[in-house]
């Protein structure tokens, strides 16, 4: 029984309960955006002079064709080219410009707006600087496997030093989508299937790609997107339709943009996809009640890449210009690229189909975003050409390049400790489409601003280690999804002339990110058959998985002796992986995905609520339970799992009290031992299960992790803090509540495992 307030809330509840959960957990500050909290009379003066053209100007971003950075990506679109896109800054008629690079070319184009208009409004600057922008970083999905937010935070700060140098102001990043269902190409662009872990990491990169200072030359504004639930497209097929409880859209899928808003994000991205039959970028309960009502935000909406416009394909809008009157009416500020604003806005307005008072309430925000970052006062800040050529790839960047992926990669199974491989004494076969491949280190976003001159392939990272790099043979085989004459008999003669096969096989880069959804998450036909071929010659095998998502591997893939998941891991992949494999870095990344044991269990993730069947430990013994006729519904590897080349164990789990009441901290202690023979890092993983409640709960619940680093012999305390806020969940009425009663909780290395203890939840007043 839940006691409720007079207006259905329960007790104790609220709409905004995991902001503080998440709060407290990432140790984030609630960051209240001062420059929103009232316009300045700056931006007042402004908004008073502006023409409703100007008005619709500033609401507009359109893709930077004046210094684009690949040619022209999609001349479909692309209406606009260098010589209109000039006239239209002059004109007023452009607020935002985005996904160019040149500080020469920003500068002269800021030149126009801010000399050659009217108001002499400056522009924005904005791209999708993802994970790195010269200098490649991790996808960020491998980068979340280093459980590691500092070095998200670093890395993020790397890129913004990078895109700021090029007269950036703006990424349409972090990506904070919680991706359960493999399938989905864009799992690889955000933080993996856990929430908690989802929302530390988007925190994360906010403070890293902001900086201290907003207003200062390397700050670059963040945007966490897709809001909402992109993550969570039926089927994983890519723009579906989003079919969703409120309970799960806001226990799973909205805690992370919470968290990037206290970490200080003042944009967000609506989204393609619809959700339960309104698409995002014109749904006002998301965008404008929930976003700005419950949770205050005052910041600026920017929709995706012209899915206003496409709000006519989805049947909701009849035309263009009714697509402009509903997402301006639901909550979108600016409109990325359709130009449906520019082109109807004026005439809604004139109209009455749109109150001049909303399109202003807009404009103020935006004028406020560009106020926030000093643009008014230097409107030339971040176009330096010089700083460009300093802060471009540095070695500082390389340098971090490498250790990030090296953080980030997984030893998924290392039987008999055959790694790490000694640099010298042994023959090396490096077999497989990726062996010194260059061209699919970066992963999804990698073609786009990437310096590819920086790309370190595999053959080239591990030589550069070997005692002799005679001793390391490279056959491809065969391609990514086509074989090469000849290939596989190559292939065989170099394993057999080896000692160790280093099997390079998996996804090419694009066959993940947006747009690339797959119907089965195998590692590609041609592959296994290589793989095949090679096992055969009886070599001990190590698989050095290239992937952008979780991967179901089968037969002798699943079976070699060593596997190691090394994603998309950016420009120096080739050195990190290397550093692994010779032991130079011990491996400590942990999956932020599950790997289930068949493609046809997607959506597959770790803490999916319990069933009232669930399948008995005793495989004889599953008749009529929630199993599939081949297999258990369990994860070949599970979330949160990695080996390392050291071993640690994990003892004496206390608990500071048996009954938490209400308003109390509950400490979680463990010793945490390396009793292996190397220095390693240990990620501690900290699991609760509500075990009665008002709505069925997940079998576990990430709550915190912590990085222990032990050299051979040593021992640490870990402590963890659990509070009220930690054990609420999304109730009936769609409010965040606790309830009293006992929660299981663990220590644990994976989603999967752990010593277990239990406490109660006291109700209020109770003890
Ligand atoms: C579409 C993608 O969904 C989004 O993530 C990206 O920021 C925009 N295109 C702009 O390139």
């Amino acid at each position: 029984m839940t006691l409720k307030t007079a207006n259905g809330a329960p007790v104790g509840a609220s709409r905004r309960g995991f902001l503080s959960g998440a709060a407290a957990l990432a140790g984030l500050a609630v960051a209240t955006p001062r420059a929103f909290a009232r316009a300045s009379n700056r931006v007042e003066a402004l908004l008073a002079q502006m023409t409703i053209e100007e008005k619709a100007g500033q609401l507009s971003c359109f893709a930077d064709m004046i210094r684009p950075p690949i040619g022209d990506m999609n001349p479909l679109v692309n209406i606009r080219n260098a010589q209109t896109l000039t006239a239209e800054v002059k004109a007023g008629r452009i607020g935002v410009l985005m996904n160019g690079v040149g500080a020469q070319a920003a500068y002269d184009t800021q030149k126009a707006a801010v000399e050659g208009s009217r108001l002499k409004i400056p522009l924005l600057f904005a791209a999708d600087v993802i994970h790195g922008f010269r200098t490649v970083f991790p996808i960020p999905l491998a980068e979340a496997a280093s459980f590691d937010p500092h070095l998200a935070e670093r890395t993020a700060r790397a890129a913004a030093v990078e895109a700021t140098a090029t007269g950036l102001h703006w990424t349409f990043a972090p990506m904070v989508d919680v991706a359960r269902d493999q399938r989905w190409g864009r799992v690889a662009e955000g933080s993996g299937e856990d929430v908690f872990l989802g929302a530390v990491m988007a925190a994360a990169r906010v403070r890293g790609f902001q900086g201290k200072d907003l207003k200062a030359d390397d700050s670059m504004l963040a945007t966490p997107k897709h809001f909402a639930a992109y993550g969570a497209v039926t089927a994983g097929l890519e723009y579906n339709s989003v079919e969703l409880s409120e309970a799960t859209l806001r226990e799973v899928h909205l805690p992370p943009f919470q968290a990037a808003f206290a970490a200080g994000a003042l944009t967000v991205m609506s989204a393609f996809n619809d959700v339960n039959g309104v698409p995002a970028t014109a749904n006002k309960r998301l965008l404008t009640d929930l976003l700005r009502g419950e949770w205050g935000f005052k910041g600026v909406v920017i929709s995706d890449y012209t899915a206003d416009q496409e709000l006519v394909a989805h049947g909701f809008a009849a035309d263009d210009r009714d697509a402009a009157r509903l997402a301006i009416l639901a909550g979108v500020d600016i409109s990325m690229q359709s130009g449906v604003y520019i082109r109807y806005l004026p005439e809604l307005v004139a109209s009455g189909a749109v109150p001049m008072a909303t399109v202003d309430a807009a404009v103020r925000r935006v004028l406020s975003l560009k106020e926030a970052i000093g643009l008014f006062d230097n409107p030339y800040r971040s176009l330096d050409p010089k700083a460009e050529a300093a802060h471009t790839a540095t070695p500082a960047m390389r340098a971090l390049s490498r250790e990030a992926g090296g953080r980030s990669i997984v030893l998924l199974k290392n039987d008999r400790a055959l790694l790490p491989l000694p640099k010298a004494g042994k023959r090396l076969a490096l077999i497989g489409p990726f062996a010194d491949d260059r061209e699919n280190v970066l992963g999804a976003w990698g073609g786009f601003f990437a310096d590819r001159r920086l790309n370190v392939d595999l053959a080239t990272g591990l030589r550069a280690q070997m005692a002799d790099p005679n001793s390391l043979i490279v056959e491809r085989g065969c391609e990514v999804e086509t074989t090469i004459a000849g290939g596989f008999e190559r292939a065989v003669a170099a394993a057999q002339a080896a000692d160790i096969v280093l099997l390079a096989i998996g996804e090419s880069q694009d066959m993940t990110g947006e747009a690339k959804s797959r119907t089965d998450i195998r590692i590609p036909a041609v592959q296994q058959r290589l793989a095949e071929a090679i096992a055969a010659t009886g070599k001990s095998v190590v698989v050095l998985l290239r992937h952008g998502r979780a991967i179901a591997l089968e037969g002798v893939v699943r079976d070699a002796p060593a596997i190691l998941a090394t994603w998309f891991l950016g420009s120096e992949m080739g050195n990190a992986v290397a550093d692994v494999l010779f032991g130079a870095v011990n491996p400590s990344g942990r999956l932020p995905v599950s790997f289930p044991i068949d493609s046809g269990q997607e959506p597959f993730f770790y803490n999916g609520r319990t069933t009232g069947r669930p399948a008995p430990a005793d495989p004889n013994g599953q008749e009529y339970k929630a199993r599939w006729r081949s297999i258990r519904n369990d994860a070949l590897y599970p979330f949160g799992f990695g080996l390392t080349y050291a071993s640690f164990a994990v003892s004496d789990v206390k608990l500071s009290t048996a009954r938490l009441a209400w308003n109390d901290t509950l400490h979680v202690t463990a010793k945490v031992r390396n009793v292996g023979q190397v220095h390693g890092e240990h990620v501690v993983q900290l699991y609760i299960r509500d075990r009665v409640a008002s709505r069925t709960r997940p079998v576990r619940e990430l709550k915190g992790f912590q990085r222990v680093s032990l050299a051979p012999g040593a021992e640490r305390e870990v402590r963890f803090e659990l509070k009220r806020e930690h054990l609420m969940f999304v109730g009936d009425n769609d409010y965040w509540l606790a309830e009293p009663g006992v929660f299981d909780v663990w220590i644990a290395n994976s989603s999967v495992d752990g010593l277990g203890a239990s406490f109660e939840l006291l109700a209020a007043g109770q003890g």
